[in-house]
């Protein structure tokens, strides 16, 4: 198979540095471009992130010397030089916006791991294993930004990108109805490292601007269902939501309520959580996880330390299943943040629409 070329844009950052180290050696998508803002355009890669790398893994030997473009001048050329953009950018929303958007009406396709378009009702948001049917509604936002090829999809929030595939499983079959969940967030979900925010060494900080309202509400387009070219989001179940950014390099951890309209057995959640496989599994993508739900019978199980990089980063850890005195129960999940909360999550999507032939010429 001929490897698609591919461009990241925001590719100094955070996640950016982890979509180029997840592409270096990628089987399907050859990196040729990253962009950034005008503080790194003209530089080469490794010039321009500097002292920011932020990876426990060594940036790749191809990125270093690659000149960074600018991706809001030298747009044009990017698109035509690129088969799609991974966008990791930040900048205000609206701005974020209007690039993805330049970007598919230049023909080239945009995975974008930004909150810009995740309410755009033509926008798929996909979690790969969870709402893979919701890539239909692409013809529909094709013929509004009148292209033949271009298009955006999103993925959500990293936050919910643990509880929301542990409760897929029993959503439907079992009907759950209320769910209460506290998240524990890494400082890199903020772009940080201990060594660019000391201040988060052995603190707690309780609040995560935005945070709250996207893990209760993104979890209702993503189980929502495509009807006329938009999705229609799910009316229930109700969520609430803490979100706290803890003292952790890496990993999301989420300790989760749950009440069902036809409360299963112990036994019942286990069987559909060790079976559960989505498209990505089916379909062999080379980023999905063989298992994407492990459950840990250890009570000191799953660690954010010890379990965040299971398969690859790209799986969901979960444990502590048990009956709950106000709702039926209560457990703990765990997933990646930058990886399947992020980049990774953002390359298993690009894989998707290449399968599924979103991306053909
Ligand atoms: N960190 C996470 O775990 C996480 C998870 C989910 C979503 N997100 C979202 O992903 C986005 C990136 O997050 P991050 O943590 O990677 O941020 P970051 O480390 O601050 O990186 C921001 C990137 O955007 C580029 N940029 C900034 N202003 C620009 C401009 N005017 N034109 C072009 N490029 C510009 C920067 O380029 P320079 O290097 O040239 O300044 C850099 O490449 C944000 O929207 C964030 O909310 C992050």
């Amino acid at each position: 198979m001929e490897k698609l070329k591919v461009g990241v844009i925001g590719g100094t950052g955070m996640v950016g540095q982890r979509f180029v180290s997840l592409l270096a050696e990628h089987p399907w998508f050859q990196l040729t471009v990253i962009a950034a803002s005008a503080r790194s355009a003209g530089k080469t890669y490794e010039q321009a992130v500097g002292s920011r790398w932020a990876l426990e893994v060594p940036m790749p030997e191809m990125a270093r010397g690659i000149v960074v473009k600018n991706a809001v001048d030298d747009m044009a050329e990017i698109a035509a030089q690129v088969d799609l953009v991974f966008s990791a950018v930040d900048m205000k929303k609206e701005e974020i916006r209007d690039l993805e958007e330049a970007y598919a009406k230049l023909e080239c396709p945009v995975v974008s791991n930004n909150s810009a378009h995740r309410w755009t009702p033509d926008v798929p948001m996909v979690v790969p294993e969870i709402n893979p049917e919701h890539l239909e509604v692409i013809p529909a936002q094709r013929r509004r930004l009148g292209t033949k090829r271009g298009f955006i999809a999103v993925k959500s929030n990293c936050s919910l990108q643990s509880y929301v595939p542990a409760l897929h499983p029993l959503k439907d079959e079992f009907g759950l109805n209320k769910v209460l969940v506290c998240t524990y967030q890494a400082i890199s979900g903020a772009g940080k490292t201990f060594e660019t925010w000391p201040e988060m060494v052995d603190n707690i900080i309780p609040y995560i601007g935005g945070e709250e309202e996207k893990s209760e509400q993104e979890p209702m387009k993503l189980w929502g269902k495509v009807s006329d070219g938009r999705i229609e989001n799910a009316a229930a179940p109700s969520i609430t939501a803490q979100c706290l950014r803890v003292p952790c390099s890496n990993g999301h951890m989420a300790a989760v309520f749950a009440s069902f309209d036809r409360k299963p057995s112990k036994e019942e959640i286990l069987a559909r959580w060790a079976a559960f496989s989505g498209r990505p599994q089916q379909l062999n993508l080379p980023s999905a996880p063989k298992q994407f739900l492990h459950y840990f019978e250890e009570d000191n199980r799953p660690q954010t330390k010890l379990d965040r990089s299971l398969e690859g980063g790209m799986a969901v850890s979960i444990g502590r299943l048990r009956p709950d005195t106000q709702y039926d129960y209560k457990f703990v999940c765990l997933s990646h943040n930058t990886l399947r909360g992020a980049a990774g999550g953002g390359v298993l999507l690009a894989e998707l629409l290449r399968a599924e032939g979103w991306l053909d010429r």
